[in-house]
């Protein structure tokens, strides 16, 4: 009987534990451009000055413009030469465009090529 006691005790300890690792391990939601949105008005360096990522934070696209969608690569390479064909990871158009990020560099890059070139709706961020 009192092992029994015992054991419940130790489950419900346990329980707690694991919930307590859960609400720190809990991701952050960052909408992308605040008030002002998603789009080639965006100015998203300064929208990231300050703001750390963990991986499972979830960056979140809001936006209606027709050329705002826009795709995750896999590296640098593509990155930068705004290759969002050949380095390809995931495309994204709904206009509330949830993406959970990823441990390491994530990176961003409008579908549409001439933001791309102009610099726009492109940017990166670390997550650890
Ligand atoms: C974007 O924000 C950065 C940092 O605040 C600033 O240096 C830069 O001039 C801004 N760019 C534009 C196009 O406003």
């Amino acid at each position: 009987m009192a092992m029994n006691k015992i054991l419940v005790a130790g489950i419900f300890v346990s329980a707690c534990l694991l919930l307590l690792q859960c609400e720190e391990a809990r991701a952050a939601e960052f909408v992308v451009g605040d008030d002002q949105g998603w789009g080639p008005q965006t100015n998203v360096s300064r929208w990231l000055e300050g703001k750390r990522f963990k991986a499972g934070d979830v960056l979140i696209f809001r936006y209606t413009c027709s050329l705002c969608s826009f795709v995750t690569v896999i590296s640098d390479y593509y990155y930068r030469s705004c290759d969002a064909f050949s380095g390809l990871k995931k495309s994204y158009n709904s206009g509330n465009d949830h993406v959970v990020l990823d441990y390491g560099d994530n990176f961003f890059v409008p579908s549409y090529h001439v933001y791309c070139e102009q610099g726009l709706m492109k940017f990166k961020v670390f997550a650890n």
